[in-house]
Order: structure tokens, then sequence, then C-alpha cells
């Protein structure tokens, strides 16, 4: 039987950072709201960095994490929804840069829940006996699809990347993992970002932003992420007390009480980070569990869900014990 195991985890952050009060200055907003209703104090943005300049420093630190050869990996997902072009995907752009051997690199597109189904995949892939070592990323430049005069959406939203070595492994450690998606809420949450293509008014090129009904969003995700965490307790016949952690889907701090209240688990052993990156999409997960096994507060031995929803609507969560 062929198993999976988490090697290391590293993430990236770019340097300029947006405050609550920052954003009073162009949109009728106020820190107390943002604070109150989400949990967000600040979120940092890329100024001139691409999506792949965040995988990029996400990625080095998890190999330096995991302490192993660029040489060793042979297969590299990227979870995004902002990629840096049409093609070639972000994987392909990093597959260079990292200078890794002539691997298969592909980027999927699954919103918020990106990191999981990519995870997902790649476990897969190496459960098969075809892999051996993945480098899994989820990488988002959201801030360059928002709409800063919509305080709907604008503030909510930050960049990041966050990056995971897994490995074949003889010890079970990434035990289970399950996505779904609906595609008939797609008006939930979504961004066309096309441009006009009438060449006779092409010279009015413009780009879409990000549309989201918030309150619908809200509902779905509070009903989704104790559900997931739910499925994937009774699938491995263990209860909320096996759990040292939740990490979850850094969307709203809100979404993550509502859902700890609902499973009656307690909200100190609910993951937050939010207030200091808001809403990373893809990045979120990743970025979370870097941050909280780099924290000490999850340790080696430490069993953890990781649970996450999305535009789509996509969902995902993942059983892992470290
Ligand atoms: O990554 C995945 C997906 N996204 C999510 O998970 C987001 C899920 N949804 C949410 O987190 C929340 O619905 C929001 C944070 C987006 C909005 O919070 P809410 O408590 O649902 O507020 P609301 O949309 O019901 O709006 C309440 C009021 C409205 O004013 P009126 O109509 O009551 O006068 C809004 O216009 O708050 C107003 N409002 C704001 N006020 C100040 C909306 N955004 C802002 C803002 N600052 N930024």
């Amino acid at each position: 039987m062929i198993y999976t195991k988490i090697l290391g985890t590293g993430s990236y952050v770019p340097s300029k950072t947006l405050t609550n009060e920052d954003l009073t200055s162009f949109v009728d907003t106020s820190d107390e709201w943002i604070v109150s209703r989400t949990g967000i104090k600040e979120r940092h943005i890329v100024t001139d960095e691409s999506t792949t300049d965040l995988a990029y420093f996400a990625a080095l630190k998890a190999i330096d994490d995991a302490q192993i050869k660029k040489e060793d990996i042979d297969l590299l997902i990227v979870a995004t929804v902002t990629p840096d072009n049409a093609f070639p995907g972000v994987s392909n752009l990093l597959q260079a840069r990292l200078e890794l051997n002539e691997i298969m690199t592909f980027d999927i597109n699954a919103a918020c829940s990106g990191f999981i189904y990519a995870l997902n995949i790649a476990d897969k892939m190496i459960k098969s006996g075809s892999y051996h070592t993945a480098l899994v990323i989820g990488a988002e430049t959201l801030t360059r699809l928002t709409d800063w005069r919509d305080r709907n959406t604008c503030v909510l939203f930050g960049d990041a990347a966050g990056a995971m070595i897994i490995s074949k492994s003889t010890q079970d450690k990434i035990k289970d993992i399950i996505c779904g998606s609906r595609g008939d809420t797609d008006d939930l949450l979504i961004c066309k970002n096309t441009d006009i293509k009438d060449p006779s008014i092409n010279a009015i090129s413009q780009q879409d932003h990000i549309h989201m009904k918030g309150s619908e969003v809200f509902k779905f995700a509070t009903r989704i992420l104790p559900k997931t965490v739910n499925d994937l307790l009774d699938r491995n016949g263990i209860t909320l007390e096996d759990l040292n952690y939740i990490v979850a889907h850094q969307a709203n701090e809100r979404i993550i009480d509502k859902a700890a209240r609902d499973l009656s688990f307690s909200m100190d052993k609910m993951f937050l980070n939010i207030s200091k990156y808001g809403n990373t999409s893809a990045a979120s997960v990743p970025l979370a569990i870097d941050e909280a096994i780099k924290s000490n507060v999850l340790k080696k031995g430490d069993k953890f869900i990781t649970v996450a929803f999305g535009g789509g609507l996509t969902w995902g969560g993942a059983l892992i014990e470290l």
C-alpha cells in the first residue's frame, strides 16, 4: 500500500500592506465595519510582483523546509485563478525558474478551494505509484481583479502564495481528501475577466472584476464547512475529539466562528490568521497551514482537518496527520 505525507511547507506574501485605514481614503468603509464583519485588519498586495513570483518564493521555502533536492520533485501543481498568462501556466514558468527536471506541471482552477483540489490530485497521483514527490502550490494575486470602487468586495482580498511538498510514505499521514462542486451557483461569486472582443470598439477594452453575492456565499460557506468536516470524520471513523485543530479557508472570521459553534468545536482550536492577510483565495489554506506549523500551533503527530470553499461554487477538505 502506498501512503503519503507532508515533507515541508512554505509561504510568501508581498511586502506592501494595505490597512483598513488605507482603504477608507478611497472607498466608503471603516476599520470598525471591516473588523467586526470579517476579522480583517490588513492585507498584503502586489505592486509589480506576478503570481509566479509569489509562488516561486513560497516554493523555495517549502523545498528548504522539506530538506529535499529539487531533482527529487517529479510533479508540480499550482492552484490559481490569477495566472500571469492564459498560457503558459504558472506551473510551467515555475518549472524553469526553480530549475526543476522536465517534469509534469499544470495549473488548476477551483477558486478558493483550489489548493485542496491540487492536493487531492497530487496525493492520488503519488498513491497510483507513478509519482514520488510533489510540489503543490496555491498562489494568487487576486487584487489585480479587485474593483477598488466596490466596497462589498475590495476590503476582503489579499495576495499570497503557500507551498507544500508531499511524498510517498510508508506511514498513512494524508489520510483522506474530499472535493465537490456546484456549477449552477456560478452567479454567486464570479469574475469573467473578459475584454470587449468587437474589433470596432476595441479601443475601449475593459476588464471585468470580481462580483459576489456576499450573504448568499456566507450562507453556503457556513453550511458546507461543518458538513465537509463531518463527512471526513464519518468516512474515517473518528470524532472531533481526535482532532488537534481545524485549519479553515480564511474568508471571514464570522464564517469560521459560526462553523465552530455549529460543530461544537472550540474556537481556540480553529486556526486564524485572516486579520493579517484577508482572503487570499487558493493561497489561504497553505499559508494558514504553514503559519500554524511554523508557529508551533500544529506539531508533529497532530491530526487536523483543513477545509475550504469558494467560487464555482467549490469546496474541499483534507484529514491530515503531521
Ligand atoms: O473565498 C470565498 C468566498 N467569499 C466569502 O466567503 C464571503 C462570504 N460573505 C461574507 O463574508 C459577508 O457576506 C461580507 C463580509 C461580504 C458582507 O458582510 P455582511 O454582514 O453579509 O454584510 P451585507 O452584505 O449584508 O451588508 C450589510 C451592510 C450593507 O448596507 P445596508 O444595505 O444595510 O445599508 C452594505 O452596503 O453593510 C454595507 N457594506 C459595507 N459598509 C461599510 C458592505 N460592505 C461594506 C464595507 N464597509 N466594506
